[in-house]
């Protein structure tokens, strides 16, 4: 039972303010905190009331924590259905989604803490064995490098052969760092930076960020001895102009169908596995259209395009747009919600990615929710401590499987066939 409810601020890796809330409950407690998007979907739930965190903290205290004590922790769904009902409006536009978030985390931490069992147990039952690949951004650009990095936001390293977490992750920290000495010899002035996401920030074109990472891959597979795949996130909506997807650094635009032709290509030349929204947030038909002719081979994601929204993809699905969804909660608001998104995914066939955010916290939630939901990727960059938090957690709970642990084979299986 919900005794006591705490909110306060604190900053996220990005050195933004969010909140974090604190659930004490009879016999047990949690804490949980929001993290925070760069490039959001315009879909995603408000994040808070008037963009005020203090708002939103003055607005829990008085009209959200009283209607929420006395709930049973431990009936996750109860507690978020109380938080839409208090809210009343279909975004979190009055309570603000990232208090709803934090909320609902919080209270399935203090309900696990209760029942004394791993919070991915309580999210997904005691029979839980599958653990997900970490999917991570190794070179940034577009709007997470200011725009003087390649046009495409993310690209990314996917290690679908790995047989534990352990070799899965070592293979993205060792593609991370081959990069890291071909970006010296490509581009004179780097500097060694890394993006809000730990991802290398370069002055090099798609194309050489493209074959650098391929030629990375090729040699940590070989060095591993199992398949690493690669991907990128093209964040379509910042570069759509309304008309066409403006590429900055490269100096083109290209109308939607020139689009589709590109990222045709781009999978082709380069094999990916993996591209997250390649067209802009409202263009289904173009998603249709490229999961159409090459969704045999590639997974294409949609993020922008459903927000974690269960009616968005719901839509997705009639059109046949994409073949897996980003589930990023916060962009939702509640567990419930995101939980969903991902049943209703996965009966429908397509792959549920479980994603941090660019600002991200320090907590390793985001891992239990990963396993609990049976995610087969889990997003979460390759270094920095936010994202650190969250991989070695995937170890921790490899560890306390035991014997029985193994990788989610429904994601070799889908990218060999
Ligand atoms: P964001 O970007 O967290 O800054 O929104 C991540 C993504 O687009 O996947
Ligand atoms: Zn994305």
């Amino acid at each position: 039972t919900i005794e006591d409810l705490g909110i306060r601020k604190i900053f996220n890796s990005r050195g933004e303010e969010t909140v974090e809330v604190e659930v004490y409950l009879t016999d047990g407690y949690g804490r949980a905190a929001a993290p925070a998007g760069a490039s959001r979907g315009s879909h995603e739930v408000v994040y808070f009331p008037n963009n005020d965190v203090d708002l939103a903290i003055s607005t829990f205290e008085k009209s959200v924590a009283p209607d929420l004590m006395g709930l049973d922790a431990s009936i996750q769904g109860e507690v978020d259905a109380r938080l839409e009902e208090i809210d009343g409006t279909e975004n979190f536009s009055r309570i603000g989604g990232a208090v709803a978030i934090a909320m609902s985390m919080a209270t399935a931490r203090a309900a696990a803490n209760a029942l004394e069992i791993p919070l991915y147990q309580h999210l997904g039952g005691t029979n839980i064995r599958d653990l997900p690949y970490p999917l991570g951004n190794v070179i940034g650009g577009g709007k997470h490098s200011r725009g003087l990095g390649p046009d495409i936001q993310e690209f990314l390293v996917l290690p679908y052969g790995a047989q534990d977490i352990y070799s899965a992750l070592k293979a993205n920290i060792e593609v991370h760092r081959t990069v890291f000495r071909e970006l010296v010899k490509a581009d004179p002035s780097f500097t060694g930076g890394r993006n809000d996401e730990g991802a290398w920030s370069a002055r090099i074109s798609t194309g050489t960020a493209l074959e650098i990472l391929s030629k990375a891959v090729k040699e940590v597979s070989s060095k591993m001895g199992f398949e690493i795949g690669i991907g990128v996130d093209m964040a379509a909506s910042t570069l759509w102009n309304g008309e066409k997807y403006v590429y900055t650094n490269e100096g083109v635009s290209r109308t939607p169908k020139e689009q589709l032709e590109f990222v045709k290509g781009l999978i082709e030349k380069y094999g990916l596995v993996y591209v997250e929204d390649p067209f802009y947030e409202e263009d289904f038909q173009s998603f249709a259209e490229l999961t159409d002719s090459v969704g045999d081979r590639c997974l294409i994601v949609g993020d922008d395009l459903f927000t974690t929204n269960p009616s968005r993809l719901s839509r997705g699905i009639k059109e046949g747009a994409a073949n897996a969804i980003i589930i990023k909660p916060d962009q939702i608001g509640t567990l419930s919600r995101a939980w969903e998104a991902v049943r209703l995914a996965v009966s429908n066939g397509y792959i549920p990615v479980v994603s941090h955010r660019s600002g991200d916290t320090e907590y390793e939630t985001l891992a239990h929710i990963a396993v609990g939901f049976g995610a087969p990727i889990i997003k979460s960059g390759v270094l920095g401590g936010e994202r650190m938090a969250k991989l070695n957690e995937l170890i921790r709970i490899q560890d306390y499987m035991g014997k029985v642990a193994r990788m989610n084979q429904s994601l070799p299986q889908r990218l060999r066939r």
